[in-house]
C-alpha cells in the first residue's frame, strides 16, 4: 500500500532534524572512501548524502518522495539526487556501497528491497543500514491503535505501515539473497520529541498519516489527544517526551564470488 504520509520537507528539516542527526553516527560503519560510488537509499532531504560526500566519495541520493528530492537538490546542488522506490530500483553502474538511514522500515516488502540492493552492488560491495527494529515505538503504536479502534471501529492494526524486524529475521532475508552479515546491533534509542507534553501530537501528525485515512479532522485531534494521555506517563522523562525508538543496525557484504 502506498503510504498516505505527506513527506513535508520543511517539517523534516526542522522538527525532525534528529533523523539525520542520529544517522551521522552510522557513517562510521560505512567508512566511505575517496572515489567510491555510493547510494544513499531513502535520503530524505540529503543531509547524510552530503556527509558521505565529504569523504570525496561519489554519492547519489534516492528517495520515493518528490518533495524530499526537490529540497535535497536545492540544499546540495552539486550532489545527484533521484526519485526511486527501494523495492525496485536498478543501476547501470554498480555501487561500492548502499547506505540507508531511517528509511527501510517504510518498505513493507524487505525481500524485494534486499534483492534490489544485492543486484545494484558490485561483488565485494557492502550494505550498511539503520532503521526501526523489533519493538520500535511499541508504546506509541499500541496506544494509537487502541484509541483509533475505540473511536472509529477501524481495525487499526491493519493500517500499520511499518516493518520493524529482529536481527534474526533481517539477517535471514539478507543471507537468503547471498549477503554475508558482518555486524548486527539492536539497541534502545529513546528519542527526544519537541513541544513538551504535546510532543507526541507532532510526531503523529508527521508519521501517523496511514492510520488517519478517512477520519475527520476533529476526530484525528481527539485521537491524538487521547493517545498522548496514554503514552505520557510512559514516555515523559524529566523535561520532555522521549519516543521509545529501537534501532536495528546492520552491515552486510556481497561476497566477491
Ligand atoms: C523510526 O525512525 O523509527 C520511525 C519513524 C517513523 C515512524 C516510525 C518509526
Amino acid at each position: 500500500m502506498k503510504s498516505l504520509n505527506q513527506w513535508r520537507a520543511d517539517e523534516y528539516d526542522n522538527q525532525l532534524a534528529f533523523v539525520s542527526g542520529y544517522g551521522k553516527n552510522l557513517i562510521s560503519w560505512l567508512q566511505p572512501q575517496k572515489g567510491e560510488y555510493i547510494l544513499d537509499l531513502g535520503c530524505g532531504t540529503g543531509d547524510l548524502t552530503y556527509e558521505i560526500s565529504l569523504a570525496e566519495a561519489e554519492v547519489v541520493g534516492m528517495d520515493a518522495s518528490p518533495d524530499m528530492i526537490r529540497r535535497a537538490r536545492e540544499k546540495f546542488p552539486d550532489i545527484e539526487f533521484m526519485e526511486g522506490d527501494g523495492h525496485q530500483f536498478e543501476t547501470n553502474r554498480p555501487y561500492d556501497a548502499v547506505f540507508s538511514n531511517a528509511a527501510l522500515h517504510w518498505m513493507r516488502n524487505p525481500r524485494l528491497v534486499v534483492d534490489s540492493i544485492w543486484k545494484s552492488l558490485k561483488p565485494g560491495g557492502r550494505f550498511v543500514a539503520e532503521f526501526g527494529g523489533k519493538g520500535n515505538v511499541q508504546i506509541i503504536v499500541d496506544a494509537l491503535e487502541e484509541v483509533v479502534e475505540r473511536n472509529t471501529g477501524i481495525r487499526a492494526s491493519e493500517r500499520n505501515p511499518w516493518y520493524f524486524p529482529s536481527i534474526g529475521e533481517y539477517s535471514y532475508i539478507l543471507e537468503q539473497s547471498g549477503f554475508v552479515v558482518r555486524q548486527a546491533y539492536h539497541y534502545d534509542r529513546p528519542t527526544r520529541l519537541v513541544d513538551g507534553e504535546q510532543g507526541i501530537v507532532g510526531w503523529l501528525a508527521h508519521f501517523g498519516g496511514d492510520y488517519f485515512a478517512g477520519i475527520s479532522h476533529d476526530e484525528i485531534q481527539k485521537i491524538c489527544h487521547e493517545t498522548s494521555q496514554i503514552v505520557l506517563p510512559h514516555l515523559w522523562k524529566e523535561d520532555a517526551m522521549y519516543a521509545d525508538y529501537k534501532r536495528l543496525r546492520m552491515e552486510a557484504v556481497k561476497p566477491e564470488s
